[in-house]
């Protein structure tokens, strides 16, 4: 260990105990193992605001964001009205199920017809282990399920590429089998011929061919013979057919692609998705859909608090705390308190009437909107199941399609609904601009040339969505463009305090954009924000 190192674990250890000693020497990779730590957060208890009195706050938009503030300035005592415009909490986390109506920004009304048991989510649909979303589902008491990201019996389909793959699906385990093998075949055989000798040394590369033997199920070191060593020859791990059975049946592999047919076939370039570090398995959804993560933090923050069809079309800091005007079925109303936190999306919040000052309203505008879309198809079979043994996880294709989502739930039982595009960017926008008539005729089209005719038999009901033209959301999620200086570009920054007596929560002020994670996180700031300059005063 070097001196530094030595030096400042000393100094940890000295000023925070051997908690902060250990945790520091995981940070510094010094430990096999550490635990893994969500952003640090201590919930306030209603003991906290003491001499301070009931202190008073607006949440403005019952997203995740929003219902994680007012939940966790509950805990504290505050006196909380959660304004929300739509008519259920939640926001971007959306279940769909049967019976549902719904109308966009164009004025198209769908009414989800799903069968009892059945459902889509429209927004989120997957929570990694890391995040703080399945904490508050422990503590909400929310079940929770494995959600399926990735299924090597699952489809890739690429059209419109050169070799002999374009337009074939693939099962995802042949993919990788061969994009595995023939990249340690490559690798295996400039190692052993020298071409890396100046990084490697004679040890490390008999070490590295060890690894890449395993890595690829590739052949090993034929002597005096080059171009047939480390051979990759497909075998077992790309399927069978048949399959090993009884018997004498020793099941016969699936030959492999031709190098040259993988590789222009860009289906290699899929297995870098598992690999996020928010993509990758295990992955976790709510029993019964996300929307349960909504719903239970609305039962706990309690009914009279949340207020819902509340549209917010003013809001002001005043001299001694804020006032929000919203209308109401019933007409306009004003709310005042003493703090507001902003938890609408931006771009939302950016065209809403206001005394704050420009440059923090136009940093509200300047983010960059990403559109999303998706499509949950009821079929009276499960037959990706059935016809293709594929329970759950993700065929993903290059069309407009992008990824069709396998149901993690609902097995075995007699119908199911896929997802059956999840698509972003102008995928995304090409669908919204359809119908969804015309939405679900397009699906079954792309869908038929991966699953064949089976792709549009037996369907029962659908559902599309289109963030774009979602009112209270106008778009999927937002970036911050490097042109404003991204996320620490001033704009950025200025929204990270508050203005007057108004602070700001979302997903678009963490760096977990687009999960609700980011939304949770951001908002337990807010919340602590608030209580810090209340109990210092
Ligand atoms: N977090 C979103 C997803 O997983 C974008 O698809």
């Amino acid at each position: 260990m070097s001196q530094t190192r030595r030096d400042f674990l000393r100094r940890v250890g000295i000023a925070g105990g051997a908690g902060v000693m250990l945790h520091s020497m995981g940070a510094l990779g010094l430990t096999s193992a550490h635990a893994a730590e969500t952003p640090p957060f201590t919930p306030l208890k209603k003991s906290d605001l003491g001499r301070h009195g009931r202190k008073t706050v607006i949440v403005m938009g019952g997203g995740i964001a929003g219902l994680t503030a007012a939940y966790e300035l509950l805990k504290g005592g505050y006196d909380v009205t959660v304004l929300e415009g739509r008519g259920r909490p939640g926001g971007r986390n959306w279940t769909v199920r049967g019976g549902d109506t719904y109308t966009d920004l164009k004025g198209q009304t769908q009414t989800a017809t799903f069968s009892k048991g059945q459902y889509m989510n429209a927004g989120p649909g997957r929570i990694p282990q890391m995040h703080v979303t399945l904490d508050y589902c422990k503590e909400l008491g929310v079940p929770i399920e494995v959600f399926t990201n990735q299924n090597a019996d699952a489809f890739l389909y690429r059209e419109n590429v050169p070799g002999a793959l374009n337009g074939v699906p693939v099962r995802q385990r042949a993919a990788k089998a061969d994009a595995y093998g023939y990249t340690a075949e490559l690798l295996a055989k400039a190692t052993d011929q020298g071409s890396l000798d100046q990084y490697l040394t004679a040890e490390d590369k008999e070490r590295l061919l060890t690894y890449l033997r395993s890595f690829g199920a590739i052949g090993n070191r034929v002597a005096g013979d080059p171009a047939a060593s480390f051979k990759y020859n497909g075998g077992g791990r790309r399927g069978y057919a048949p399959q090993p059975g009884a018997g004498l049946e020793a099941g016969t592999p699936i030959p492999q692609y031709a190098m040259s047919d993988l590789f222009a076939s860009t289906l290699g370039n899929y297995f870098s998705f598992e690999m996020g570090f928010d993509q990758a398995m295990m992955m976790y959804q709510p029993v019964g859909g996300m929307d349960r993560i909504a719903y239970a933090f609305a039962k706990a923050i309690g009914g009279g608090r949340l207020r819902y069809n509340a549209q917010i079309v003013e809001y002001n800091n005043t001299a001694d705390g804020v006032e929000v005007v919203y209308t109401t079925p019933s007409g306009t109303k004003k709310a005042v308190a003493d703090f507001a936190i902003n938890a609408m999306p931006p771009h939302i919040a950016a065209k809403i009437k206001s005394n704050l000052p420009t440059a923090v309203v136009t940093a509200l505008g300047s983010v960059s909107v990403t559109n999303a879309g998706k499509i949950g198809i009821e079929y009276n079979r499960r037959w990706w199941e059935e016809d293709f043994r594929i329970y759950g996880g993700i065929t993903n294709a290059n069309t407009n399609l992008a990824n069709m989502w396998h149901p993690s739930y609902g097995y075995h039982s007699d119908r199911g609904t896929m997802i059956g595009y999840y698509n972003t960017g102008g995928n995304a926008n090409f669908y919204g601009n359809l119908t969804p008539p015309q939405r679900l005729a397009e699906a079954v089209t792309q869908g038929k040339k991966i699953f064949g005719d089976v792709y549009g038999q037996g369907i029962t009901a659908s559902f599309s969505q289109d963030w774009a033209s979602t009112p209270f959301s106008e778009g999927a999620w937002v970036g911050w463009p490097g042109a404003v200086g991204g996320q620490t570009g001033a704009g950025y920054r200025s929204l990270l305090e508050a203005t007057g007596n108004v602070y700001f929560a979302g997903d678009h002020l963490s760096h977990a954009i687009a999960w609700q994670h980011g939304a949770m996180v951001s908002a337990r700031v807010a919340v602590e924000s608030i209580h810090a300059r209340v109990t210092a005063a």
